[in-house]
């Protein structure tokens, strides 16, 4: 079936600890999506995905896992989860969860096991191996976070690989009894009515067999992180890891509808082997190029050629513009063009996602040093690394808290909140937060949005332009990337048209005083939706 949820849906991405607090600890949790839902439905989106919810030691903020079947007591208990889900699929919403099969906490009882003894009946489901003669570690493997990815067991006298904290041990993924857990769990989800998983770091699940080191990296520059020092030729991104990705979707595809969304950051050629032989893979294996792409309609017109052009056959596209790694959209384009990001994310052939707050044109909040909370800003300071600005609480209103907490936020709120916040902007028909709404709405009222082909319709300087078309209509969408007035030639039939949205606010109006002699004139920093008569 082609018409799925997830291909015509728009997801939304909640971090869990910042969107709304609902017991005055300053930190959000299950109760307070909850109350949010109706927000949601506002919305008008699909989904949300949950960053995770499950009980950990939160060195990296839940991405350390003690228990995949379970609920961290900081977001609530199972039964709230339970409630979750039931009002969420109550008002048509589908709920995805984070899924952190590449390693668990260090204080999972399966490392605790692990690491009691190197003949523990649980030794080989981590990454244990010799020093080198010397004593240093197996291999030249850098942590993501800094440093050797390699840690010293001294009871036991063996190095276990970590890709990103100590805290965080690498399973062993080889190891079919590993394998067999991580499905369980799975399922343990998937019977409670969880609709799919985005699943963290797809790509490093297998390891090459030999581990090798990596190749240094000719292009690395100081001040990178120390990460880019190498090339990650062998400690990521193996053959083998597909056989893996296949056997999590057989878990999945057990059940009806479920979507399986892959974190992979990874060249296009190679991110497109994820959707796996004869799409036995991942339904969405991530497509970050937004995020890095410079903010220019040259470069955007290529990439996109060239991401509809790579996709294998019956491979379902998407498209992301930030996520609680990346610096704030708004922060990277600034306001304006954070309007035009929203109409073509929402108008791009494929499935997108939504950072929560970035309806709103959240921005990065400033955490002075002493504030910093992200492991990789404590471990490798003042480079710009550190994730803290983009995970500050979702600003709901004007009062204190922002509406987000009674309590003291874990992180501070932006200075702005007063006047950028949801209640403010829910009233205001121009805001940033309507315009995405009144999107969403088109993208579901037009199956040639959500689920019809796309057509670029030229290539021009700081102006994007394309098509959108099924059976039943076509639409055209323009896009202005320079702050100045710009006009494009558009086809007779455009002048009898309608324009549906436009990014500065019109809404429904005819074009018959946009075009003159055969050209539609733009603002600067607009975007347009367009219905040829
Ligand atoms: C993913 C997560 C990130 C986390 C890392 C380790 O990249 O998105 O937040 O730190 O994996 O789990």
């Amino acid at each position: 079936m082609f018409d799925l949820w997830w291909r015509r849906g728009v997801i939304y991405q909640i971090y869990p600890r910042s969107f709304q607090d609902s017991n005055d600890d300053g930190v959000g949790d299950l109760d307070g999506i909850r109350c949010r839902l109706d927000y949601l439905h506002w919305l008008g989106v699909d989904a949300i995905w949950i960053s995770p919810i499950y009980p950990s030691p939160m060195a990296d903020f839940g991405y350390d896992v003690a228990d995949y079947c379970g609920v961290a007591p900081i977001f609530g208990t199972l039964p709230q989860f339970d409630a979750l889900i039931e009002e969420a699929h109550g008002l048509g919403l589908k709920v995805i969860l984070d899924f952190v099969p590449n390693h668990t906490s260090d204080q999972h009882p399966w490392f605790v096991e692990s690491r009691s003894s190197r003949s523990a009946g649980k030794r080989d489901w981590y990454i244990w191996r010799d020093p080198r003669p010397d004593g240093s570690p197996p291999n030249n493997w850098v942590s993501n976070f800094g440093g050797s990815a390699w840690t010293f067991d001294a009871p036991t006298q063996q190095y276990y690989y970590h890709a990103f904290l100590e805290q965080q041990p690498d399973l062993n993924w080889r190891n079919r009894d590993v394998r067999e857990a991580m499905y369980a769990a799975l399922r343990f989800w998937l019977d409670r009515g969880v609709d799919g998983f985005r699943v963290d770091v797809m790509w490093h699940l297998i390891k090459d067999a030999q581990f090798r080191d990596n190749p240094p990296n000719p292009a690395y520059q100081e001040g990178r992180p120390e990460i880019e020092r190498f090339l990650q030729l062998y400690s990521a991104d193996q053959p083998e890891v597909h056989d893996v990705v296949e056997e999590m979707r057989g878990v999945l595809d057990r059940y009806p509808e479920r979507v399986l969304i892959g974190e992979i950051y990874l060249p296009l050629e190679r991110l497109m082997a994820y959707y796996g032989k004869d799409s036995s893979g991942a339904h969405l294996p991530f497509n970050f190029q937004l995020i890095f792409a410079s903010w220019s309609a040259r470069t955007l017109t290529t990439m996109i050629r060239d991401y509809e052009a790579a996709l294998p056959e019956g491979g379902w596209p998407n498209w992301v513009l930030g996520n609680h790694d990346q610096h704030r959209l708004a922060s990277r384009i600034g306001l304006e063009q954070a309007r035009v990001a929203a109409m073509l994310l929402l108008t791009l052939r494929g499935t997108p996602t939504i950072y929560y707050g970035d309806e709103i044109g959240m921005t990065d909040v400033a955490i002075p040093p002493e504030a910093a909370q992200d492991p990789w800003e404590l471990r490798e300071p003042g480079l710009g690394l550190g994730r803290d600005p983009e995970r500050a609480p979702m600003q709901w209103d004007d009062g204190p808290g922002a509406g987000f907490t009674r309590g003291r936020p874990w992180l501070p709120l932006a200075a702005t909140y007063r006047e950028c916040n949801v209640a403010r902007m829910k009233a205001d028909a121009n805001s940033l937060l309507r315009l995405y709404r009144d999107l969403i709405r088109l993208r579901r009222q037009r199956s040639a949005l959500s689920l019809g082909g796309f057509r670029l319709l030229g290539e021009f300087p700081d102006l994007l332009a394309y098509e959108r078309f099924d059976s039943k209509e076509r639409l055209q969408v323009f896009l202005n990337f320079s702050a100045a007035e710009n006009a494009i030639v558009v086809e007779k039939d455009l002048i009898g048209g309608k324009l549906l949205v436009s990014t500065a606010g019109d809404r429904n109006a005819g074009l018959a005083d946009r075009i003159k002699e055969g050209l539609l004139a733009l603002r600067g920093g607009e975007g347009v939706v367009i219905a040829p008569s």
